[in-house]
């Protein structure tokens, strides 16, 4: 049965729908033609939204198409239905995601240990976004050379994949800025991070994608948060926000990610 009217998120949305639109002081109603204003950067310029939109354009891992088709429309308002209900379907790893250990370990991944489990804690508290240097993939050298302070436990990768604006291309680019396995390693070895976020939909090279995973999945400790949006993004501290779906089983999902200055 699918009784739209009694769906609590249809609740949620029509109450949202409704304190939205009695702040305006314009005509919400039939025939109003206003357009939703789309924001990367809100209250007055403290919280950055780092989430790549879905759109049909958004990258696949070794597709030149893009993810296309995704999201339609299962009931019509201009088909009769009470309600416009959208249905979708994705990739667990496109977009801004972040990876469970259970995407490169096979064991961990029938034990359970999925994005349902991954620490909010980690996913959530001060980070810093560093500036690499644009002449090489992130590698022991690399890591070492940004001394970043011993503590810090989140660390978001600005990278030269940001300058090329390779997540908004719809074509996979397979010369993406990522962490190479010596990289990954050292990270492990070295350092107090626990949540690793990159600007490109992996956050190891693609010649040493299953190796750098590995290294940093291992211990099931640091969670990689993949296709940040670091564009216009400061280098400096924040405060970070990702909140991953709840897929029960699933090695990978679409997260939400914000800063907060
Ligand atoms: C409305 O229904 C028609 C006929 O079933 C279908 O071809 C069309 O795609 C539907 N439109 C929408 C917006 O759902
Ligand atoms: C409802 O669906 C129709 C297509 O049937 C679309 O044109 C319209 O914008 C939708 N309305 C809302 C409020 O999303
Ligand atoms: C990073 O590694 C990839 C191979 O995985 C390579 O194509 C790319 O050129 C490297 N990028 C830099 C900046 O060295
Ligand atoms: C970030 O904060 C730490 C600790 O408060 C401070 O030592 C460091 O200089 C700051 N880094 C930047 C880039 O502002």
């Amino acid at each position: 049965m699918n009784r739209p009217l009694l769906h609590p998120l249809f609740l949620t949305f029509s109450c949202l729908f409704f304190l939205a639109s009695s702040s305006s002081s314009s005509g919400y109603g039939p025939g109003d033609t206003s357009k939703p204003v789309r924001r990367e950067v809100y209250g007055n310029g403290r919280i950055f939204d780092i989430t790549h939109r879905y759109t049909p354009e958004i990258p696949v891992y070794g597709s030149k198409l893009g993810i296309g088709h995704f999201r339609w429309l299962q009931l019509s308002m201009k088909n009769g239905s009470l309600t416009n209900n959208s249905e979708f379907k994705l990739p667990v790893h496109t977009g801004t995601h972040v990876d469970a250990p259970g995407h490169v370990f096979d064991d961990y991944y029938d034990a359970g240990f999925d994005v349902d489990q991954l620490d909010l804690e980690v996913l959530n508290g001060p980070a810093l976004v560093v500036d690499v240097p644009r002449d090489s993939n992130l590698t022991a050298e690399v890591m070492e050379s940004l001394n970043i302070p011993k503590g810090t436990r989140r660390v978001l990768f600005r990278t030269l994949n940001t300058d090329r604006g390779l997540m908004h291309k719809k074509e996979f680019d397979s010369s993406f800025v990522g962490f190479t396995e010596d990289g990954a390693k050292w990270v492990v070895k070295n350092t107090d991070i626990k949540l690793v976020g990159t600007d490109y939909f992996s956050i190891a090279t693609y010649d040493e994608a299953i190796p750098a995973h590995i290294a940093f999945l291992k211990r099931r400790e640091i969670i990689p948060v993949e296709g940040l949006k670091l564009d216009g993004i400061k280098p400096g501290n924040y405060s970070v926000h990702c909140l991953p779906l709840r897929l029960l089983g699933a090695e990978g999902a679409p997260t939400r990610c914000i800063l907060i200055k």
